[in-house]
């Protein structure tokens, strides 16, 4: 597998595909690649004939500058990873590549942007906007592919390449799971063990949720009983448990729903949803 380091490289390497007639898709990624990630890559490759992986830790995402410093950077094993499913290309660009002193333009996305992970950190997904809105361009591929562990930034993404008129599919791809029902993330390494064996608690806890509000019961009261029940469980504080209409993170409507949740363990705040 080639990596660059350069916008210019990556448009002259997938320039010569597209003269070939060949299709492209971009997986971002910030690295510390687990099997969510790679299932992603696989996905890619059923989409297109070349698969394109993005890896860099976009500081403008983090409102955090501690989440920012702790989070995991592994770009040689990434790398590695990426060459044992036939990944085509990394990007791999320094911070310099993407934001230059002169960079001034932010990509902000009203309403849908402004909920729930929108408002436990601020910030974080104008910088998400601007910098997926970056990588598309960069790269112009096809479709490009987005873990649904992300719910929210999913439709964020959805929803500015679709006002910004990018000619690019958004595609999102199921959450990958441990066994217990955790959903993968590169956070999980920085749960203590006694916080990792209450983590299923999450997922455990929107099932119910789920399950209640399908058989009719208030979502009101089906949120505070999974509230009481992380509090519990050893979660602390619990940003929120929501029900939401699973596209415009709105109230609940006719069309389907999804639970969503953000809740910290220790030092580690994980987030996780299913459809409602
Ligand atoms: O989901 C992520 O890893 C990041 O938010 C993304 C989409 C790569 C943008 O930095």
């Amino acid at each position: 597998m080639k990596i660059v380091r350069t916008v210019a490289h990556l448009r002259e390497v997938i320039r010569a595909w597209r003269a070939s007639g060949e299709t492209v898709a971009l997986i971002p990624t910030m690295g510390a690649l687990h099997e969510g990630h790679l299932s992603l890559v696989r996905l890619g490759r059923e989409r297109c004939r070349r698969t394109v992986a993005t890896l860099f830790v976009n500081p403008k995402q983090f409102n955090q500058p501690s989440d920012l410093a702790a989070y995991p950077r592994t770009e040689e094993s990434d790398a590695e990873k990426l060459t044992a499913i036939d990944c085509d290309l990394l990007f791999a660009p320094d911070a310099a590549e993407m934001y230059p002193p002169s960079f001034a333009t932010n990509v902000s996305v009203r309403g849908i942007g402004e909920e729930l992970e929108g408002a436990a950190r601020p910030g974080h997904f104008d910088g998400v906007a601007t910098v997926v809105s970056k990588l598309l361009l960069q790269a112009l591929p096809d479709v490009a592919i987005f873990g649904e562990k992300d719910w929210q930034q999913l439709q964020v993404i959805k929803r500015f390449a679709a006002d910004l008129n990018i000619p690019v599919a958004i595609e999102g791809a199921p959450t990958v799971r441990d066994a217990d029902g955790l959903a993968l993330s590169s956070r999980n390494v920085r749960l203590t063990p006694a916080d990792r064996s209450k983590a299923p608690l999450l997922h455990a806890v929107l099932q119910r949720v789920a399950v209640a509000v399908r058989a009719g019961a208030d979502p009101a009261e089906a949120v505070n009983g999974a509230r009481r029940e992380l509090a519990a469980g050893g979660f602390e504080p619990i940003d929120y448990i929501e029900v939401r209409d699973g596209e415009t993170l709105g109230p609940p409507g006719p069309g389907p729903r999804r639970v969503l949740a953000a809740a910290w363990l220790g030092q580690v705040r994980l987030i996780d949803n299913i459809p409602g």
